[in-house]
């Protein structure tokens, strides 16, 4: 009878182990400890035993299904909180970051030539990236039939059919660049004026590593008793300077631009081939990277501004090419793919 109650107890330990639900355990509690089950009747028989053996018998089939009710309580509270290592809560781990954004990189960027301009006393405004053809190109000095205006074909807008609460009596168009801001701070502003637009612009383009249909600019505008080329170069060159560190290398170049006389580009060593020739700069070892030049009389007569009294200048910087350069970026469209591999950089 001990060998039958000590296979009984080997048998219940493996299989209560074994046991993967509480509805197992359940079972086995009724197959082991039941009225009916083997255990049970064994204990039954021990009054059955000689004498000599019932003590020790009893004792014995006593701690055996003492041992298997409490193993069969023991994994029942382990299933309902269970301890295994995967499910294992330590509260003493540190937790898990929520991901977080950042700005994009030309946002940065722009910023940072927002705070190099205020730190010269330049004040910061903007205008629509949806334009009065008059303010893109009319009042720039490009008339309507100005060869100029086919370099800077855009996209014209037609307001919507039916549309009663905007009557198109003017031409609208997306800007092709931030200049028409010169036009509108100006209706607002009497000189002495200096300040920046930074914005959006798009152009009718074909997409290349340094071209771009829709990218960023940076329009400036001084204007004051006798300012003079040499304000502008100085005034820029500080800017570039603050940008790429003093050993910056600039060129400048005479250009035309129908708003101002004399026009110039301002080109900087590419900093990305170090003037060898790479494709970002078209193997040219320099990129243009602003148009500029003093404000021409028309225009100032335009702003309502006495060119007798007043002269100025005015820039245009093309802000993803800076901030290419001044990252090492190779290829304007990444700004605009929103892949986390490239902004994750930043
Ligand atoms: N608006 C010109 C362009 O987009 C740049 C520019 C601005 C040139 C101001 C001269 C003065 O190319």
């Amino acid at each position: 009878m001990k060998d039958q109650l000590k296979s009984i107890y080997e048998e219940a330990k493996i299989k209560i182990e074994r046991a993967s639900d509480s509805a197992e355990l359940e079972r086995l509690f009724i197959e082991y400890l039941g009225r009916k089950s083997k255990l049970t009747n064994l204990l039954r028989n021990i009054k059955n035993l000689p004498v000599q053996e019932r003590g020790e018998t009893g004792n014995l089939a006593n701690r055996i299904r003492q041992a298997i009710e409490s193993g069969i309580r023991t994994r029942r509270q382990g299933l309902k909180a269970p301890t295994g290592h995967k499910t294992l809560i330590d509260r003493t781990l540190p937790g898990i970051m929520p991901a977080l954004g950042h700005y994009h990189p030309l946002t940065k960027f722009i910023r940072l030539v927002e705070s190099i301009f205020i730190s010269m006393g330049f004040e910061v405004v903007s205008g629509p990236e949806i334009e009065l053809a008059k303010y893109n190109f009319d009042l720039l000095n490009i008339p309507q039939d100005h060869p100029a205006r086919d370099l800077w074909d855009t996209y014209y807008i037609k307001a919507a059919q039916g549309n009663k609460s905007f009557e198109q009596k003017e031409q609208l168009l997306l800007r092709t660049q931030t200049s028409p801001v010169q036009i509108r701070a100006m209706l607002k502003r009497q000189p002495p004026v200096r300040l920046i637009a930074p914005g959006r612009v798009f152009r009718h383009e074909a997409t290349d590593s340094s071209h771009e249909s829709t990218f960023y600019q940076c329009e400036g505008l001084v204007i004051d008793a006798g300012v003079k080329v040499t304000d502008l170069i100085g005034t820029l060159s500080i800017f570039l300077k603050r940008i790429f560190g003093e050993n910056v290398k600039i060129r400048v170049r005479p250009e035309y631009y129908p708003f101002v006389e004399p026009g110039l580009d301002f080109d900087i060593r590419c900093q990305l081939c170090g003037g060898q020739g790479c494709s970002v700069c078209s193997q040219r070892g320099w990129l243009e990277i602003l148009g500029s030049g003093l404000v021409h009389p028309v225009v100032l007569k335009n702003m309502g501004v006495d060119s007798k009294k007043f002269s100025g200048f005015a820039f245009g910087l093309g802000l993803d090419r800076l901030m290419m350069l001044s990252n090492g970026v190779k290829d304007i469209r990444l700004s605009y793919l929103g892949d986390l591999r490239f902004l994750r950089q930043f």
